[in-house]
């Protein structure tokens, strides 16, 4: 018999994630249009925007603007890699950030110019801070399954990384298959590993959807136990320093696979689908998942 849990819980980072690598910036009017309405869809978590160089990504550049318009309601996600973007967050009013860490140092490298290991001994005293603080920190692992630079990743390497945050007190871990190439039997045991060695940390999968195999990764996801998944409306997106990755597994195309085997997630499909078509006309390429298709057909 299949495990499944009577409810999974959904983090949107559309707006994060999706947007950050839209060829032509999305405006902040439209951005704060979009938060809300994937909020009125039911949405409870979400990563709102970046604390980043805004020469790196240009398109997270009005993150402050973001926070200071959203409307206050579930727990609202801002990422940042380093000290100057927690800070700038936290005069924001941000009261919940994530942080994120390649186990692959190339990749890393890449993304946040600095090894993996640079990385962490930079974020310990900033997190060991937030959690002083009574901040909630998501720490985002990318490149857990495979790199683009470094081809496979040992589990092993991926749980060490992992052992370090939950030592400083995160209270999340959302382990990432950057570039869509994780299999459901590398998705079932490496979530297996990790739900075995961290039982008491929020355990979230982020799968994206560059071979079509993302939501297979879930079902494999949901027979280890993990009952939390990041996902994008539309299917947007996709990280710019990851070549060949395309945009997250679609939110619209969980939560119907999620309904259908009676999960519930809180969120309504048709608004859901709705908010997806809103933004449609504000990015580059036509949204083509699934249950958007069928949404438009039946509308
Ligand atoms: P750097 O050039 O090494 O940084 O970049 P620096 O410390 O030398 O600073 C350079 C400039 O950036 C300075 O400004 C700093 O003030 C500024 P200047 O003096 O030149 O005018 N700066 C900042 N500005 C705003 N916010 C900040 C910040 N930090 C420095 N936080 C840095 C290092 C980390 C800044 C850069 O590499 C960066 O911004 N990288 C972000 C990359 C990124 O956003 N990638 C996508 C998100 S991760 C992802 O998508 C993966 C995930 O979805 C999971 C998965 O799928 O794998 C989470
Ligand atoms: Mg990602």
């Amino acid at each position: 018999m299949f495990i499944l849990p009577n409810s999974a819980t959904i983090i949107e980072v559309g707006p994060r994630d999706g947007l950050q690598n839209e060829a032509k910036v999305v405006s902040t009017e439209h951005k704060l249009q979009f938060i809300e309405n994937l909020q009125q869809a039911g949405v409870q978590e979400m990563e709102l925007t970046s604390f980043v160089s805004p020469k790196w990504v240009p398109q997270m550049a009005d993150a402050k603007d973001i926070l200071a318009n959203v409307e206050k309601t579930g727990r609202q996600l801002v990422l940042t890699p380093n000290e100057k973007g927690i800070n700038a967050a936290l005069e924001s009013g941000a009261r919940a950030v994530a942080v994120f860490v390649g186990v692959s140092n190339t990749f890393n490298k890449k993304n946040i110019n600095k090894t993996t290991d640079e990385s962490m001994k930079a974020l310990k005293p900033l997190i060991l801070q937030l959690k002083q603080d009574g901040v909630f920190v998501r720490a985002c692992i990318s490149t857990a399954f495979h790199c683009p630079f470094e081809g496979a990743i040992e589990p092993e390497d991926t749980l060490s990384l992992c052992q370090q945050f939950v030592g400083w007190g995160v209270d999340e871990l959302s382990v990432a298959d950057t570039i869509g190439m994780a299999t459901p039997t590398e998705s079932y045991e490496l979530f297996s590993q990790l739900k075995e060695a961290f039982p008491d940390v929020l355990m979230t999968a982020h799968f994206h959807d560059t071979r079509k195999m993302a939501l297979a990764n879930i079902f494999a996801a949901l027979q280890a136990s993990v009952d939390r998944f990041d996902s994008s409306a539309g299917g947007l997106g996709g990280c710019p320093f990851a070549p060949g990755a395309t945009g997250n597994v679609a939110t619209e195309d969980v939560v119907n696979m999620l309904h259908q085997m009676g999960i519930e997630t809180g969120i309504d499909l048709d608004r859901l689908c709705e908010a997806v078509q809103k933004i449609e006309p504000y990015v580059s390429n036509p949204v083509d998942t699934g249950m958007y298709r069928l949404y438009k057909n039946r509308a």
